[in-house]
């Protein structure tokens, strides 16, 4: 069944089943239904819409606006990202509404005179901005799967944006952190200019308009009119070349996602241009035919063949990987048991790998922002995981006064030169080169698994070039290690991408002794410079069909069910 049809189909169902899912979720789980997110505030928005009877897409909807209000360093409408679902059916699909390159851009935009990328330009200013895909992408997925009308999944923004919202500790440090950034692009006057401290409100009337304009006016009330003449000047102004051509043109798309088998698992995760569903499907793969789970957890025999595989996984990535569009990905091929059994023929359990043995390089990484995922499900048993960004943390600080928010930096994700890393270390090849209204090349990795047949895990995380091993972990330690959702999500987790060729941990990976077996094996790190990695926010339906939910407690998030 194609993804247009299941709508209708969706709606019967919906109300056949209602009656008989309830009675049988409530006699196992006082759970019915959850949203899971970076905030508490968007996360009650979302559960709301639940229980008035809209489906996990309505809620995927109303979710997804509260966050640009309330999260307005990765939550927007101005960026772009990726939706994977999972029907009460078993159907399958996802969307991509990744921004896409100006078109007046090119591959050398970049360079300067002595051919070297300049990372400022990719990263701050006009220049750093692609086409936002967020409002057609949830303005998409309202159309073909929500069920409510479209301004009562906005309205809860709008008011939220008018009345205000209150700013938590975590993130006056990180508004604070970025304000010299803000003023120097936007002037001293600028928004978020301020010193912002826990406790303060933060009322966005502007960010209230462009919201009521797009709840007025669907996409015509965000890619035309005032609302995009005013991102049009402003990315201008600040460097950049774009128009109301670019805007007007853009289109998210469905397509088929990345599906594989481990074990008695069906996992289901966003292909190209996100590098996420290959990478994850290589990884576990990789580690399948070691039976990982009778290796002790966290013990230096298990985070040497996770790590060896996360090392070639990370390496393939920079060769293959782009948008599908523009290049042709032998993705079948990357993800296949023969491919990746050869892959790891070279897999010594006594010895590490060098990345310079894959490839080359010796790059370091610069720095790691903010994404950020959401996991949905309804009392139907449709399941939604979203993970949406404007790459670095308030994206390009290109703040667009008239509508209340950042513009995106999502340019950087694309290779500016081949073997120039991003701001993520990531190094790209000519797959992810730059061209007018291609999508550039992402790790994130929304992704919904299912059990011997039945729903098992929604998941996904923010976190750059770490959220592809966030998420490989999160799942094994659920499924292997048999770990609880929250506990499967505060375990301490690790991270190796190939170039650099050495291993990240996070400040609480305590096991002293496992760790020096480690580095007697050959691998490379530093816990000097161990940082936290990733938020995940997810959901598990245990074999019982009793659902627990896990928020990540590295940030603010928020798991509200009824
Ligand atoms: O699409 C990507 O892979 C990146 N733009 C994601 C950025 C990100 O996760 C930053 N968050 N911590």
């Amino acid at each position: 069944m194609t993804e247009f049809n299941i709508k209708k189909k969706l709606v019967l169902l919906n109300s056949f089943l209602l009656f008989f899912v309830s009675c049988k979720t409530l006699e196992k789980n006082s759970i019915q239904g959850a949203v899971v997110s970076a905030r508490e505030e968007a996360s009650k928005i979302g559960v709301e819409i639940l229980k008035k009877g809209g489906n996990a897409f309505d809620a995927m909807v109303a979710t997804s606006f509260a966050l640009t209000v309330v999260f307005p360093n990765a939550g927007n409408i101005t960026g772009g990202g990726f939706m994977v679902y999972r029907t009460l059916k078993g159907d399958i699909g996802s969307l991509d509404y990744r921004e896409t390159a100006p078109l007046s851009s090119s591959e050398k935009m970049y360079l300067d005179e002595q051919g070297e990328a300049n990372k400022d330009l990719s990263r701050t200013g006009g220049l750093a901005v692609g086409i936002p895909g967020s409002v057609a992408g949830i303005l998409e997925v309202h159309e073909k799967m929500g069920s409510l009308p479209l301004k009562d999944l906005i309205q809860p923004s709008i008011e939220l944006a008018k009345r205000g919202f209150v700013v938590t500790e975590k993130q006056a440090q990180s508004l604070n952190n970025k304000r010299d950034e803000f003023i120097k692009v936007n002037g001293k006057n600028t928004f978020y200019g301020k010193i912002f401290n826990s406790g303060d409100t933060i009322k966005n009337p502007n960010l209230a308009k462009a919201l009521n304009e797009i709840s007025k006016h669907g996409n015509k009330g965000f890619y035309e009119g005032w609302v995009a003449e005013s991102m049009v000047k402003k990315i201008n102004k600040t460097g950049g070349n774009v128009s109301l051509e670019d805007f007007r043109s853009y289109e998210p798309k469905w397509r088929s996602p990345i599906v594989f088998y481990y074990k008695d698992l069906k996992v289901i995760s966003m292909g190209p241009p996100s590098s996420g569903g290959i990478c994850l499907a290589q990884m576990m793969k990789m580690v399948e035919p070691y039976n990982i789970g009778d290796l002790k957890y966290k013990s230096h025999k298990a985070l040497h063949l996770m790590i060896e595989a996360e090392r070639r996984s990370y390496a393939d990535r920079s060769f293959f990987l782009g948008d599908p569009d523009f290049v042709s990905i032998p993705k079948y091929h990357l993800i296949s048991s023969d491919y990746l059994s050869e892959r790891m023929l070279n897999y010594n359990p006594l010895l590490a790998s060098k990345s310079s043995d894959i490839s080359y390089g010796d790059i370091v990484v610069v720095e790691s922002d903010e994404t950020t995922h959401f996991s949905i499900l309804d009392s139907f048993g449709n399941a939604v995981s979203v993970t949406t960004t404007l790459n670095g943390s308030y994206g390009s600080k290109v703040f667009v006064d008239e509508i209340g928010v950042f513009m995106n930096n999502e340019m950087d994700d694309f290779s500016s030169k081949p073997g120039s890393p991003n701001m993520f270390g990531l190094i790209g090849g000519k797959a992810n080169s730059i061209k007018p209204k291609k999508r550039m090349l992402s790790s994130m990795t929304p992704t919904i698994v299912e059990r011997n047949g039945k729903l098992f895990l929604i998941l996904g995380t923010p976190g750059g070039s770490t959220i592809i091993t966030s998420v490989f972990q999160t799942i094994l330690n659920a499924y292997e290690y048999k770990m609880g959702i929250q506990e499967s999500i505060d375990a301490p987790r690790f991270h190796h991408q190939w170039v650099p060729d050495s291993v990240r941990f996070e400040p609480n990976f305590k096991n002293v002794n496992e760790l020096k077996r480690l580095k007697l094996l050959g691998h490379h790190f530093d816990l000097e410079k161990s940082k936290l990695i990733g938020r995940v926010d997810a959901i598990m339906v245990d074999k019982n069909g009793k659902i627990s939910v896990g928020a990540d407690k590295r940030g603010d998030d928020s798991a509200q069910t009824y």
